[in-house]
């Protein structure tokens, strides 16, 4: 321990982050004790949060945190949670992207502040469902999306990944309901047979607030193995832990490759089609679009991207969201390992394939700023700088160290950079360096073979990045040939990814002739696997084939996850995709409803002035 510094002991400073006004670095939250009404008649949450703060300096007189659309009622502060002692609060100008800052004035002695607050019904996390909108059509439904930025909007608190807090909850939910959340059940928690079920929850581990969430609905558990299960409505329950009933030996992957789960559990929950995502990584509750039940279990590489991040997001954390690639990369290369670990490495290597496609459309449309794997973001809603760079370019570099250094190095390496660093917020540049330390300095002659600077720093790949694997589908884009030639070809035993890069393998211009052949030989408009309906209907809009249109809007209607949706209008004439739009919008999640309003304001030239184009692509 050094002993140079005789100031008051200070606090561990936390990155400076561009996208909260929170003032963690003299007053920091430590702990969320949460306690909410959930009022579908209103589409609000409404309660108390008490927050655990420490501010080492007795000059500081404020404690700021974040906030998006919430009605502040009452503000107190107090010693020890015994007495209390209203406070006051002022809540700055509304900002279209961060919201409002909420500065509540603190005292020497403040351990606890308690904010009785409510949620707008337009809160950007939230989306309250109508029975109609669900599997069972029973019961209203409610969850939460808190990433990147959306926490500040149903819980007044340091929105930002570098303050990391434990949290703990109870939830009042009406009869019938059940309520979940990232955390563990509480023992006492009801079993919901009273008139108004109180749900206990606690998670001891500390997390940034974006991984907190919260659903309401009609859920029901069931195990998948000593660890693992599925939470889902009743009547998709079965088919989703049948979907996933590998969960248990993916954990068992994951952990011999990046040692121990440091969670206990991990469950998913299964979402109506409107969530906005096809997963995000909540602790010890992963939220799932229910696309992924294919019913072959081709799609489950999600549940392996949410898992790993439970070491990569989760344990070791970006500080900020120009560091997301940190999260996402790093995963994006975990989940390959445990994909190839469970299914052996051609698996792998689709996935890698169909990815680096991905990428190289989004390198060759998105501006070179956003190439970058640290990416600037000022002025800009996380949100809209999410894309395939972060995800694949990340784990592209990843790939690149691994071939250079061997994997039994790189293994090691990162088992010790998650053991390091686990429960800490971390920038690209301590990343970095850390890397070039414990990893790059040991052969430096190997070391000269990774462009570093480059990889972070310039947009498009480097020229020694890793090549593409064009081998693992080079049968594929035979049949494409052959297809096309009208000779025939051998699909039974294709896998959704085979299926994929066929698609993908067509002429961009198809004729009416043609769009029926393949409709009526592979049943494209039928299909149940979301992820080939997506591209068969993008497919279908490029070349106007009539047949498909239907279906196009029974799509849209139903199902929200941004990365199906946002292709799908764009490629759309702006008032085919105005006139779904109309009809889809209130299905969609407020973070979806986000991503389109804009890339639809900006594709109409009445309102060409509006908002700006968001580069998203995931
Ligand atoms: N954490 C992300 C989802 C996310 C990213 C939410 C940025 C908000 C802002 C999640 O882990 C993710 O990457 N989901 C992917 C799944 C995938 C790559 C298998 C998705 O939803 O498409
Ligand atoms: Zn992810």
């Amino acid at each position: 321990m050094s002993a140079c510094s005789p100031k008051s002991p200070a606090i561990q400073p936390v990155a400076k982050d561009i996208h909260s006004y929170g003032n963690p670095n003299d007053a920091r939250v430590r702990h969320l004790s949460l306690d909410l009404d959930v009022v579908f008649e209103q589409h609000t949450l409404r309660g108390t949060a008490i927050l655990t703060i420490e501010h080492p300096n007795p000059a500081i007189k404020q404690l700021v945190l974040d906030s998006r659309s919430l009605q502040i009622d009452e503000t107190e502060v107090s010693p020890d949670g015994t007495v209390w002692r209203e406070a006051r609060f002022s809540l700055g100008k509304a900002d279209r992207i961060l919201g409002s800052p909420l500065a509540i004035d603190i005292a020497a002695d403040t351990k606890l502040v308690r904010i009785r607050y409510s949620t707008a019904p337009t809160a950007s996390a939230l989306q309250w469902l109508a029975p109609e909108q669900t599997a069972g059509g029973k019961y209203p439904f409610l969850y939460t999306q808190s990433q990147a930025i959306h926490a500040r909007s149903w819980i007044p608190l340091q929105d930002s990944p570098g303050v990391r807090i434990t949290y703990e909850a109870r939830i009042h939910v009406p009869a019938g309901l059940t309520a979940a959340m990232s955390a563990a059940n509480c023992p006492a928690s009801g079993d919901g047979s009273d008139a108004k079920p109180d749900c206990r929850f606690v998670l001891e581990q500390p997390i940034p607030p974006y991984l907190i969430a919260l659903a309401v609905g009609d859920l029901k558990f069931q195990p998948t193995g000593p660890r693992t299960g599925v939470w889902a409505e009743p009547a998709i329950l079965e088919r989703a832990a049948s979907e996933f009933s590998d969960m248990e030996k993916m954990l068992e992957a994951a952990e011999k490759l990046y040692g121990p789960y440091r969670w206990e559990r991990y469950d998913v929950l299964v979402l109506p089609p409107s969530f906005p995502f096809g997963g995000m990584e909540n602790p010890r509750l992963t939220f799932a679009t229910p696309t992924v039940i294919a019913g072959d279990r081709s799609l489950v590489s999600l549940v392996a991207h949410e898992m790993a991040h439970s070491w990569s997001g989760n344990l070791v954390t970006n500080a900020t969201w120009s560091d997301f690639w940190l999260n996402e990369g790093f995963t994006v290369y975990i989940e390959r390992r445990m994909l190839e670990e469970l299914y052996g490495p051609r698996r792998a290597a689709m996935e890698a394939e169909l990815g680096y496609q991905d990428l190289r459309e989004d390198l060759a449309k998105l501006p070179p700023g956003d190439q970058l794997l640290e990416i600037d973001l000022a002025g800009r809603d996380p949100d809209d700088g999410v894309s395939n760079v972060a995800y694949e370019k990340g784990a592209l570099f990843l790939r690149q160290v691994e071939g250079v250094y061997g994997r039994p190095k790189l293994d090691e390496y990162l088992k010790a950079y998650f053991d390091n660093f686990a429960f800490q917020s971390i920038t690209t540049a301590t990343a970095m360096d850390w890397m070039r330390q414990h990893l790059l300095s040991t052969d430096a002659a190997l070391a000269a073979r990774i462009p570093v600077n480059e990889w972070l720093t310039k947009p498009g790949l480097p020229a020694s990045a890793p090549a593409p694997n064009v081998a693992v589908f080079a049968a594929i884009d035979r049949d494409v040939a052959a297809w096309l030639d009208r000779r025939e070809i051998h699909t039974a035993a294709w896998s959704t990814h085979e299926w994929l890069h066929f698609l993908r393998g067509l002429p961009a211009k198809l004729d009416a002739a043609q769009l029926r052949r393949l409709d009526s030989e592979f049943h494209f408009t039928e299909s149940h696997n979301d992820e080939i309906l997506q591209e068969w209907l993008l497919i279908g809009i490029r070349n106007q084939y009539e047949p498909a249109s239907a279906r196009l809007e029974e799509f849209l209607t139903t199902v929200g996850r941004r990365k199906y949706v946002k292709p799908l209008y764009e490629a759309l004439d702006a008032q085919r995709a105005a006139a779904i739009y109309e009809k889809a919008r209130p299905h969609y999640h407020p973070i979806t409803q986000a991503t389109i309003d804009a890339m639809l304001a900006a594709k109409n030239p009445v309102t060409k002035d509006s908002p700006t184009k968001p580069a998203v692509t995931k």
